[in-house]
């Protein structure tokens, strides 16, 4: 474990949450829209001073490892060998510790590696002849071959791979070669054009390969899933496009890999595709993190039109804000880059215009607009998408501006809007309501950030009898039991200790965004002060407590007519109260 310290020391959790989460500092911590559930107001919080994150809405949390373990869907060894790559710490050498399932995906990955590696050299090679005329045709410059990693595949691999050394099985389950009968190999993907998909953080994991004779099928090949390659999870081009979506405040959604290298190269660099499945919501989600703006840019045919359709409906039950870049000629992205050039594509991008004028249109098609009944059906088609807007003042104006578009009256509208607006979905997550009390809060806090304060106050506080009626007995005795162990420890160790409605209740008091004295902890000898005056209250209100009980007592004896046992109490009362 000793390794894993090391990291944790070395790695800033802000840091990295921030790759995947836009975040905004407040008070000592940084907050963020989750990127676990769907939320419209930030309950993220990222503490860079016990490095740690947590959601108060959906109560996950953790520290660096835990975090690129769930948003990256790895194991606790993949995230280690992750961050210690970024941020270069060599791994020490103890592989045999992994898990077979770890292994097997540590294999694959580098099998996908090795696969980029030997693609990009055929296709500069006499083989890749044929592929880089077809790029040339296509207007694929070198600069961006070099840059998505393009290849092309022959059949070489199968050999390559036995050489390195690869089991049978690790190969099968690659997905990159496949089996035959008599159990020898063969490429999977064969005088193709290979387009490589990578995951967020940039490794290949999996491939798109296409046809170069226009009479082969498919005219796409692609990976099938794998142990590291989920298809709905992933996004083509992300890790390339995620700093310019944060920039820009948007992404541009297309169809196809040729769409986005002809969009990149055109300087939008923000693009993404979704490799050909319609877009999942964990590809939503995904877009998310970086930018709630999304512009989307499909084929003009009809197949494209249905996929921005159902596109949108899943984009608008994320939250997303929508627009539709139409352009002009009837072309798809690239074609359209191609023949009008950067700017015009930047400016269409730009103009494009919010999602539910390009369903109107939609609805213009699929209705007879010369009669009310037809104005009407094409309205009430856009209905839900109005709907789906989140803000309430948007939604009638938009409800407005849409059916003046469409001829309607806005009498209609405001019924349509009585009718629809009683049960909009609200999937937000409703926070638990855990307390701490003021001096509780104090003391933890103390206890968690500072060694001489746990040196101080635990022995004290263990002798303490009010520690019992304290809310927040378990996280005591947790940290008790921690320090008594001799070892120095992390906020961290102290929540993964505890239950979930202790852990919230940790997480709550700690990690709140009012400054509360916990920013200054480190520095400050007045918070030891701060932290005796606690402790003094604490005591002083066990002892009132139990003034109280005995009096109670000496009553109930009184009145019970048991003497004897009356005087007894009120002796111990006389003893209590000159203590
Ligand atoms: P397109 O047919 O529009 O391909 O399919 P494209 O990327 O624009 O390529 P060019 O310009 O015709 O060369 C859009 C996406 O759908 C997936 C691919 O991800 C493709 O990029 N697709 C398409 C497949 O997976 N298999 C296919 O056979 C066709
Ligand atoms: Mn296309």
């Amino acid at each position: 474990m000793e390794f894993v310290e090391q990291l944790k020391s070395q790695v800033d959790i802000v840091g990295v949450v921030q790759q995947y989460v836009t975040l905004r500092k407040m008070g000592p911590s940084f907050k963020g829209l989750c990127p676990f559930h769907n939320e419209k107001t930030p309950s993220f919080t990222v503490h860079a001073a016990h490095q740690f994150y947590y959601c108060h809405g959906c109560h996950v949390g953790g520290d660096v490892l835990n975090f690129v373990m769930e948003i990256e869907h790895l194991s606790f060894y993949e995230a280690l060998k992750l961050l210690a790559e970024r941020h270069g710490i060599p791994l020490p050498k103890r592989n045999e510790h992994t898990d077979p399932e770890t292994k097997l995906r540590a294999a694959i990955y580098q099998m996908h590696e090795i696969a980029e590696e030997e693609f990009g050299s055929l296709l500069a090679g006499p083989q890749g002849a044929e592929a880089r005329a077809y790029l040339q045709k296509r207007g694929v410059s070198p600069d961006m071959v070099e840059q998505f990693r393009l290849g092309y595949a022959g059949r070489t691999l199968t050999k390559i791979f036995e050489r390195r050394g690869f089991t049978a099985e690790q190969m099968e389950a690659s997905g990159l070669v496949m089996k035959r009968e008599d159990g020898s190999f063969y490429e999977r993907f064969r005088n193709r054009l290979m387009f490589p998909i990578h995951n967020e953080s940039g490794k290949p994991i999996a491939f798109g390969g296409r046809a170069l004779g226009p009479d082969d099928q498919p005219k796409y090949l692609n990976s099938p899933e794998t142990p590291i390659y989920k298809k709905s999870h992933v996004l083509y081009n992300l890790h390339r496009a995620k700093e310019a979506i944060r920039k820009s405040e948007r992404a541009v959604l297309v169809e196809g890999y040729m769409d986005v290298i002809g969009v990149f190269a055109s300087g939008v660099r923000e693009v993404v595709a979704s490799c050909g499945t319609a877009l999942t919501r964990q590809q939503v989600q995904s877009i998310k993190r970086h930018s709630l703006n999304i512009a989307v840019n499909f084929d003009p045919d009809n197949a494209g039109a249905n996929a921005a359709e159902r596109s949108i409906e899943m984009l608008l039950d994320e939250s997303m804000r929508i627009r539709i870049v139409q352009l002009e000629g009837g072309l798809d992205p690239d074609e359209f880059c191609k023949t009008n050039g950067a700017d015009a594509y930047r400016a269409s991008v730009r103009n494009a215009k919010s999602y539910f004028y390009w369903m109107a249109d939609r609805a213009r098609q699929k209705h007879d607009m010369r009669t009310s009944e037809g104005r009407v059906a094409a309205f009430q088609f856009l209905l839900p998408a109005i709907q789906g807007l989140s803000d309430k003042i948007e939604r009638g104006a938009v409800a407005n501006d849409v059916a003046s578009y469409l001829g309607v009256s806005s009498g209609l509208v405001l019924e349509n809007f009585r009718k629809m607006a009683i049960d909009r979905r609200d999937k937000t997550v409703q926070p638990v309501r855990e307390s701490m009390r003021a001096v509780d809060r104090m003391l933890i806090t103390l206890l968690v950030s500072r060694g001489d304060a746990r040196e101080l106050f635990i022995p004290e506080l263990r002798s303490l009898g009010a520690l019992q009626q304290s809310p927040a007995r378990a996280i005591y005795e947790t940290l008790f039991t921690l320090h008594a162990s001799g070892a120095n420890f992390t906020f961290g160790d102290l929540h993964g200790r505890l239950q979930p409605a202790e852990q919230a209740m940790l997480a709550t008091a700690l990690l709140r965004d009012d400054v509360d004295g916990s920013a200054d902890l480190d520095v400050d000898e007045a918070a030891l002060d701060r932290g005796r005056a606690c402790l003094e209250s604490m005591r002083h209100s066990g002892h009132d407590m139990d003034l109280a009980r005995l009096k109670n007592l000496v009553k109930d004896a009184e009145r019970a007519g048991n003497f004897a046992e009356a005087i007894r109490l009120t002796q111990e009362l006389q003893a209590f109260k000159s203590a």
